[in-house]
């Protein structure tokens, strides 16, 4: 994994959107696999700018959410295709028939998570999947304990979880408690990785996922695994890590390696 680490939330905005937009002006029809939460709010609006200023197209490329809470409907307001549409869709030239979000209300949620699966792998597989993570280092909705090898299905949601997301919502007892989510399978199968974290609140997981043990009781920790993992962290969510002046080291030296490889 590559860890980079930021001064500041807009810091960590404008790094992780010039990735995903170098990855756009790089491959037109990009298959893009995106988070929801509070994390990612900067950097999608990040990607705006750059459409409106320099006329970053998405016309071609096609998206593919992670995860969807179980029983809402797409245009409930609370549910992340709504959330999708309001910070990042309805700002940029996006193809509608390309967007993809799980959809919540489905009658048969297994059928469904077949299909999903289909669709990704029709379209190609994913190039770049973005993440945040939870307090209890999930990724999408899988939660501890999830198996490494698993597809997009339903999920259970912890306690943790729920108290932290029921700030979207009215009242705690409103949270749904399942949602359909990509597996660590799926996100594993992305060319390409980047999690992004910022926040006091994440510090703990992100030492345990950056340096701990793999472990599928922290299932962030699977990007140990891949090949292609960039990190992304402000002051705050690496402030626990042990390795922070190494990190920082390589950053600044990149230039060694690049030189010695004749770039
Ligand atoms: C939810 C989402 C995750 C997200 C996490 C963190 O549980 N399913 O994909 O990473 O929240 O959210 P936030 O960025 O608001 O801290």
């Amino acid at each position: 994994m590559e860890i980079i680490i930021t001064p500041d939330y807009e810091s960590m905005s404008k790094t992780s959107a010039e990735i995903i937009a170098k990855e756009i002006r790089r491959k037109h029809d990009l298959v893009l696999g995106l988070a929801t939460g509070d994390t990612p709010i900067g950097t999608y609006r990040e990607l705006a700018n750059l459409h409106k200023a320099e006329g970053l197209d998405f016309s071609k490329i096609t998206t593919f959410n992670l995860d969807e809470y179980l029983d809402l409907a797409p245009l409930h307001k609370n549910s992340y295709n709504y959330f999708m549409w309001e910070n990042l869709f309805k700002h940029v030239n996006i193809s509608p028939h390309k967007v993809f979000v799980p959809q919540g209300n489905t009658d048969d949620p297994e059928v469904f998570s077949d299909w999903y699966e289909r669709q990704i792998r029709d379209a190609g597989g994913i190039d770049l999947q973005v993440l945040g993570i939870g307090r209890d280092g999930h990724i999408g909705f899988n939660e501890p304990g999830s198996s490494f090898a698993s597809r997009t299905r339903v999920k259970g949601l912890y306690e943790q979880t729920i108290k932290d997301n029921a700030r979207f919502f009215d009242k705690e007892e409103d949270v749904p408690r399942f949602a359909i989510t990509m597996g660590i399978g799926t996100i594993m199968e992305a060319k390409k990785i980047l999690l992004i974290a910022n926040g006091e609140a994440k510090a703990e997981v992100c030492r345990e996922f950056i340096e701990g043990p793999v472990t599928s009781q922290i299932t962030a920790s699977a990007l140990q695994l891949h090949s292609y993992a960039i990190v992304i962290l402000d002051a705050e969510a690496a402030s626990k890590l042990k390795r922070k002046e190494y990190y920082n080291w390589i950053r600044d030296n990149k230039h060694i390696v690049r030189k010695q490889i004749g770039r």
